[in-house]
């Protein structure tokens, strides 16, 4: 471990979709309905809701959440999915800034984010440690905000005990092939709100056609082999998330006692499952420039990435050069008539700071690697510190 593992147990569920002849809940499929029904349980949620990635699930969310043009939803700076999001519901993402250790939204910073636009947060609780929800709720809640919570990289993630995904209005998790859950593709919606439950629902199952009825909704339905697999999955999780923090754990051994590379972490009420192990690099106040950081992981062969993208969300092309929809949507619709579609430099200084110092490792991969890469990276740290 971590290895996925798709043995006897997937394929006779996939069996049992072909068997029926009914490859999607449209029309009669139990997987899906199950599937979502089983997730949701699993997460301590009322509602589950399937779709076939996260993306869409994000999409629909922001709709539910009622923000389009002329709106504002809240986003964090690290990754740019909850911003993309926003955008396809043509709404402007204004950005909060990041805590320099657990790479998470600041919750200091949050409130002076929020204008008379803002409808909705979305929340990603990055690299899969949770960020501090009970504050961010309690402000959310104050000003009658929509949460939607990414846990993209955080499933069975807790904080306080409670599994992420739970605390906001929607938690939207994604079962692409790198995440800790994959499923080729696809995502998940859970919530406790039956009304959310059912506007999600129309873009997960509703036949296309019923847009007529009840106002435009995408297709955005997973299939009932993928859900099949899903079921399956689920019941490996926890094996799966056990795994991915003991290779965290052969990192943590391999760092300690570093002062110059800061480990992702918070206090001991939040549990992280690790999509990445990840650390910060401080080494220039040691003495030690990244130059030589990076020359010595190489010259010990280290996997690891640094620096993600090397920037925060608004400085991509599609937001710094205001791609989109064309006629200046959605960053300059002309129904907008607020200031946060302006992302100048500096406007989240810790995040264009923190991110070129990440220090990330993927973690669904052989325990064998790891191990060898793991003692790397202590020889890396040994040599230059
Ligand atoms: C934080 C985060 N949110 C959303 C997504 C989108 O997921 P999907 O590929 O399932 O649409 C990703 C995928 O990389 C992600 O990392």
């Amino acid at each position: 471990m971590p290895r996925r593992v798709f043995d006897e147990r997937d394929l006779s569920l996939v069996k049992e979709v072909l068997d029926s002849g009914m490859l999607s809940g449209l029309g009669g499929g139990q997987m899906t309905p199950r599937f979502e029904r089983e997730f949701a349980a699993a997460l301590g949620a009322k509602y589950g809701v399937a779709m076939n990635s996260a993306m869409s699930v994000l999409h629909a969310s922001v709709k539910a959440a009622g923000a389009g043009a002329g709106d504002e939803v809240i986003c964090d700076p690290v990754c740019v999915f909850g911003a993309v999001a926003t955008m396809y519901n043509n709404a402007v993402p204004v950005f909060v800034d990041i805590d320099p250790v657990t790479h998470n939204m600041n919750p200091d910073l949050l409130e002076a984010k929020i204008t008379d636009r803002t409808r909705a947060i979305i929340v990603t609780h990055v690299w899969g440690l949770p960020a501090p929800m009970d504050r961010i709720m309690e402000i959310a809640r104050r000003h009658g905000l929509f949460v939607i919570e990414d846990c993209a990289h955080a499933i069975f993630a807790s904080y306080k005990g409670q599994y992420t995904g739970t605390f906001g209005d929607v938690g939207s998790f994604s079962f692409q092939m790198s995440k800790q859950m994959a499923l080729g593709d696809g995502g998940m919606a859970v919530t406790n709100d039956e009304k959310v439950r059912d506007e999600l629902a129309l873009h997960a199952g509703a036949p296309t056609f019923h847009s007529v009825a009840y106002g435009l909704h995408w297709n955005y339905r997973i299939t009932e082999v993928t859900a099949a697999i899903g079921i399956a999955q689920l019941e490996r999780m926890h094996d799966y998330i056990a795994g991915l923090q003991a290779v965290a754990k052969l990192y943590d051994d391999a760092v300690a006692g570093c002062e110059w590379l800061t480990l992702q972490r918070a206090g001991p009420e939040y549990v992280h499952t690790f999509h990445f192990w990840v650390a910060t690099f401080w080494g220039d106040r040691h003495g030690i420039s990244m130059e030589d950081f990076r020359a010595a992981l190489e010259r010990h062969e280290c996997g690891v990435n640094i620096g993600y993208t090397g920037m925060p969300a608004y400085k991509h092309p599609l937001i710094a050069e205001r791609l989109g929809y064309g006629r200046g949507c959605p960053l300059d619709c002309p129904l907008y008539a607020g200031q946060g579609n302006q992302y100048p430099e500096g406007l989240c200084p810790v995040a264009e700071e923190v991110i070129p110092r990440m220090v990330l490792v993927y973690t669904f991969s052989d325990d064998e690697y790891h191990k060898v890469n793991a003692e790397r990276l202590h020889q890396v740290v040994e040599e230059i510190s």
